[in-house]
């Protein structure tokens, strides 16, 4: 049976004051939360670094002690790194623990550092810092994979496919336009997480608990010491919102989206009934039992992990709804689908990049099937339109060859000339300039289409595009 008497009250704990006792060892168990929330120790010391700065100025420490307390977090910042310095039993969060630290190295001094300060602010603030930065980091590995897939299509521009709509051979394509639709896709995940940043570049800190300070303390200040773009005009808001990281888990799973569609196709490229392409040995796995077997796991996992993603945001959505006014204890529930969110991409992210970049595809196979399965049908409807026939009959038409063709078992383009004309009078032997791949390609040349110039450019601008984003991003 649990132990229901109360602790004795602790040295780290930031609220004994009013307290006969200290909590029972059941609630502090439910009230800890240094096993996830530790990962903000190191921002939670830069912005108490920050706040010390703060203090001085508003005269609450002294240059003398302003110095102490900068050395004292420094050498708080190398023990958390190093490991030395860790969260004990008594410590409620990261806040408690951080301040035990100072308190040991500084004594009295270092319980100054909570004047005008409340866990409410501190946490938001905390968690924000953490955030933005591996938003940045996350950036970079989207970045990483674009280039993988940018790389593999200017390879592949003269590659030809079949495209698909239904899963069915709908219309052939060059394979880099195939490829570069990823590029598209994340560059929007990466214009998503620049829109959050914007944001998200706002500071809580000085809020409190809820109603501000009264000492002095200049949030705008401290805002811009900590890479803020300006601080919260609202302190109640500044405290209760998290729509940052509702926010952010959108942008994550709709990056875990992406990552699950792009798994889907390597899963489908790398099936043998397929065989499109060929996984790496180091990119894949083995089975336990099947001697023969390589496995896309790194694309499964995308695919499994994207269900995570989603429920992280469900989840946060679902803790946030129906909470009232100001800071509640709900809200400590904000930080471990965050976390997990960002945990998975930065392991995700660089998997799928080698997986993608190494990839061999089978381009003769792809090539030669890009026109199977009456793929240029709607090159022959839309030949007829450049004739003058209305769509509606084009369609008509050429789906007359279909069945002639099919009823024959040959190809589109091994019709001949009075079949043809048999199935139309509108039909010659010019159709025949769009029965091949090469014109059926080149015929799709408009902006945002297939046709190898096309495509050349849409890389050009795909290059220009990721250049900018790796200054955006990396600097
Ligand atoms: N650990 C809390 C959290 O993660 C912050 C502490 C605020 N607690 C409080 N009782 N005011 O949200």
């Amino acid at each position: 049976m649990a132990d229901t008497t109360s602790q004795s009250n602790s040295e780290s704990r930031l609220w004994g004051g009013r307290f006969a006792s200290g909590p029972s060892p059941a609630m502090a168990r439910l009230s800890r939360s240094t096993h996830f929330d530790w990962k903000l120790a190191p921002y939670d010391l830069m912005q108490t670094k920050a706040h010390a700065q703060i203090l001085e100025r508003a005269g609450l420490l002294s240059q003398d002690e302003s110095r102490s307390v900068v050395l004292a977090l420094d050498t708080l910042a190398s023990q958390v790194a190093s490991g030395e310095f860790t969260p004990n039993e008594d410590d409620e969060d990261v806040h408690s623990a951080v301040e035990r630290g100072l308190i040991s190295l500084l004594g009295e001094l270092g319980g100054k550092l909570r004047a005008g300060r409340s866990r409410n602010d501190q946490v938001a603030t905390d968690f924000k810092l953490y955030l933005r930065d591996h938003a940045q980091q996350i950036a970079g590995e989207i970045i990483g994979l674009q280039e993988a897939f940018l790389d593999q299509a200017n390879e592949n521009i003269l590659t030809y496919s079949p495209g698909f709509t239904h899963l069915q051979h709908a219309q052939p394509v060059s394979f880099a336009h195939e490829l570069a639709k990823h590029v598209h896709a994340l560059g929007r995940d990466l214009e998503r997480l620049s829109d959050w940043d914007s944001r998200a570049a706002r500071s809580p800190l000085g809020a409190g608990a809820l109603a501000g300070s009264s000492l002095g303390l200049d949030p705008e200040l401290v805002a811009g010491a900590l890479g803020f773009h300006s601080a919260l005009g609202n302190s109640i808001d500044a405290v209760s919102d998290r729509d940052w990281a509702a926010e952010f888990l959108f942008v994550g799973a709709m990056i875990g989206v992406h990552l699950s569609r792009i798994g889907e196709e390597v899963i489908l490229m790398a099936s043998r009934e397929f065989a499109w392409a060929q996984l790496d040995d180091a990119w894949s796995t083995g089975s336990s039992i099947m001697p023969q077997k390589k496995n896309p796991d790194i694309a499964e996992l995308a695919r499994g992990k994207s269900g995570r993603l989603i429920g992280n945001l469900t989840g946060l959505l679902a803790t946030l709804k129906g909470l009232p006014f100001g800071y509640n204890r709900d809200l400590q529930e904000d930080k471990e689908p965050v976390f997990d969110t960002v945990e998975q991409l930065l392991v995700l992210l660089p998997a799928m990049t080698g997986m993608i970049k190494t990839l061999k595809f089978n381009t003769e196979l792809m090539t030669k099937s890009a026109p199977a399965g009456f793929a240029l049908a709607t090159d022959i409807a839309e030949w007829l339109v450049r004739e003058g026939v209305p769509f509606r009959n084009a369609h008509e038409i050429a789906g007359a060859c279909v069945q002639v063709a099919e009823e024959r078992d040959c190809e589109l383009w091994d019709l001949t000339d009075e079949e043809l004309t048999r199935i139309s009078s509108h039909l010659n032997s010019q159709v025949r300039d769009v029965l091949n791949i090469e014109g059926a390609l080149n015929s799709r040349d408009a902006f945002g289409g297939t046709a190898p110039v096309r495509v050349r450019e849409q890389l050009q601008v795909l290059s220009e595009l990721i250049g900018a984003e790796r200054v955006r991003w990396m600097g």
